[in-house]
């Protein structure tokens, strides 16, 4: 069956924020059995990181909520994601500045950023890279919620 929406998590360096965010909308969808309907992804702006691994900090905290991210590998963000995913969803508003000035030449899919699906006031998933481990912990927090919202959002489209 072809999957009936998709979404792309971006952010800077696809090692920390948007694998978590992969990983844990994956675990969402699959809670609500959208896992044959909906396409999950992630990557980065950058060039930084290409084809390794989570960070290992990202990895142990989303591990400790039951979320495996150990088999992803990150890629760098093309401006073809913006005709193939429905929704691109970025991290911070360095993120949505990168992603826009590709976006008004391109076209395609409008980036957003991911904390408007959530109820938080805070604005951005703040990158925890050369921050403490409670850096890790605030963004799983925040994916989650955001992560709930988003859920409830396509879920309203597929009905
Ligand atoms: P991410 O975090 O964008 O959440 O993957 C970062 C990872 C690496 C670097 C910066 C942010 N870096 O400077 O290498």
């Amino acid at each position: 069956m072809t999957k009936r929406v998709s979404v792309l998590f971006v952010c800077l360096g696809n090692i920390c924020r948007s694998p978590t965010a992969e990983g844990v909308f994956r675990k969402l969808v699959e809670q609500a059995r959208l896992q044959d309907q909906i396409h999950i992804d992630s990557c980065g702006t950058s060039n930084w990181h290409i084809g390794k691994g989570p960070d290992s900090r990202s990895q142990q905290a989303a591990q400790k909520r039951g979320v495996d991210i150990s088999s992803l590998q990150a890629r760098q963000f093309s401006e073809k994601d913006l005709d193939t995913f429905d929704y691109v969803i970025v991290m911070d508003r360095q993120n949505l500045a990168d992603v826009k000035d590709i976006w008004h030449q391109n076209g395609g899919t409008e980036p957003t950023l991911f904390l408007e699906y959530g109820r938080s006031d805070v604005a951005e998933v703040p990158d925890p890279y050369f921050g403490g481990e409670g850096g890790f912990e605030q963004v799983l927090d925040l994916i989650e919620e955001a992560g709930e919202g988003l859920l409830r959002k396509i879920q309203e489209r597929l009905a």
